[in-house]
């Protein structure tokens, strides 16, 4: 078992979040870097996390620090051409979400993978908790059954201050609204829960709020094993929470948290007659750990040290993203999409508004609501 080397490029908000987790590895980890274009905000942060490598652009502390792994905790604009300079430089990323703007740009990662043999990984830290790993195993499987239907909800309050900071709520920096920047996180977990998804119907909307974007999406989603879901991504919700609920043969599964969750924030309730098979199964399984970033970071030191690809690599996180263009491409075509359809050429293959119909239809709707 080796310690990496690890850098923080980014030192805002959620820099402070990988710097306490990175301290909560058990020595797996060493903080020997960090990066940021203010030089009041790199010192503030390097002082406070003993960092000794501090660096305002991410070719020197690549070349200076010399770190295994990069933590890109940039704003959302700047993921993926970190990402691609880290990885022809032959490091590891770790990038927070979402990983790029539009598929393609991340599809860009898979020539930079290949050429400097590092590897990709997605900050998707509720796929990490003992209890998603035992609902994963279990749904689908002999004891819960299959999955029929399931919700997805993130329901999340954001007054209009939220938007002041430059790059939030724009197409150009964010990507999107509630889709791309909150609700992801909950739909991805779903997503790693229940396998592929197949098709896709949505609509997105500004109900409310002084952004560019959506602060509202809405989606049905049919699912490759027959699970039929709704997914709600809301910036609107008073009283916020974040919720998974998955109805199987045998068993309801139920997640219900706001930004993480221990085993606690679970609940699995058996059908009629199938309490003993339901409640051993769920038992039998390890439930000590919750999500968070520190587990993401120790499976993924794991699978290093074992040669094995990561987790929330490249190719899922991909999925992840091809249903947030779906999302916008059904809700601004007013189609179905199916996975697959966002290839080269179509419209919301370069960015999630469909170069610019996302924000024609936004204010056709704000502008008609504003009306009534
Ligand atoms: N996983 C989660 O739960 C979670 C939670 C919050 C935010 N995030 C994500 O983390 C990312 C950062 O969010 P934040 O709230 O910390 O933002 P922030 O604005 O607080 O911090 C971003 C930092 O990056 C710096 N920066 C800007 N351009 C740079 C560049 N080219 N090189 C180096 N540094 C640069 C800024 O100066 C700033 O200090 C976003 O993508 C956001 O979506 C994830």
């Amino acid at each position: 078992m080796r310690t990496y080397r690890v850098a923080i490029v980014g030192t805002g908000g959620i820099a402070a979040v990988h710097a306490d987790n990175l301290a909560r590895t058990g020595g797996r980890a060493e903080l020997v870097a960090a990066c940021d274009v203010d030089q009041g905000r790199l010192d503030a942060f390097a002082g406070q996390h003993g960092i000794e490598g501090r660096y305002l652009n991410l070719a020197d502390l690549l070349a200076g620090a010399k770190p295994d792994i990069v933590h890109l905790c940039t704003p959302p604009m700047f993921h993926i051409d970190q990402a691609i300079e880290c990885l022809e430089a032959g490091v590891h990323v770790l990038s927070e979400k979402p990983p790029a703007l539009s598929l393609a740009d991340f599809d860009r990662l898979e020539k930079a993978q290949a050429k400097g043999g590092a590897q990709f990984s997605c900050v998707f830290q509720h796929r990490f908790g003992d209890a998603s790993a035992a609902a994963k195993e279990l749904i689908g499987a002999a004891e819960f059954g299959r999955p029929l239907v399931a919700r997805c909800d993130t329901l999340w309050y954001r007054p209009d201050s939220y938007w002041d900071l430059p790059w939030r709520g724009t197409w150009n920096a964010e990507g999107g609204g509630p889709t791309m920047g909150h609700g992801i996180h909950q739909f991805d977990l779903l997503l790693h829960l229940l396998g592929p998804w197949e098709e896709v119907t949505a609509i997105a909307t500004r109900q409310d709020r002084a952004t560019s974007t959506e602060d509202l999406s809405a989606a049905l989603v049919r699912f490759e094993n027959g699970a039929v879901a709704t997914i709600v991504n809301s910036l609107l919700s008073p009283r916020e929470t974040s919720e998974i609920r998955i109805d199987c043969e045998f068993a309801t599964v139920e997640l219900s948290h706001l930004y993480g969750y221990s085993t606690d924030n679970w609940t699995i309730t058996a059908a009629p007659g199938h309490e003993e098979q339901v409640n051993n199964a769920w038992t039998g399984q390890p439930l000590e750990r919750g999500s968070g970033h520190s587990a993401q970071f120790l499976a993924m030191y794991a699978a290093l040290d074992a040669g094995r690809p990561l987790p929330a690599g490249a190719d899922s996180a991909r999925q992840t993203l091809e249903l947030a263009a779906a999302i916008y491409a059904s809700a601004f075509t007013g189609t179905p999409v199916r996975r697959g359809d966002i290839v080269p050429g179509h419209p919301f293959y370069a960015g999630m508004d469909g170069e610019g119909l996302g924000a024609e239809v936004l204010d056709a709707t704000a502008l008609r609501a504003a009306r009534a």
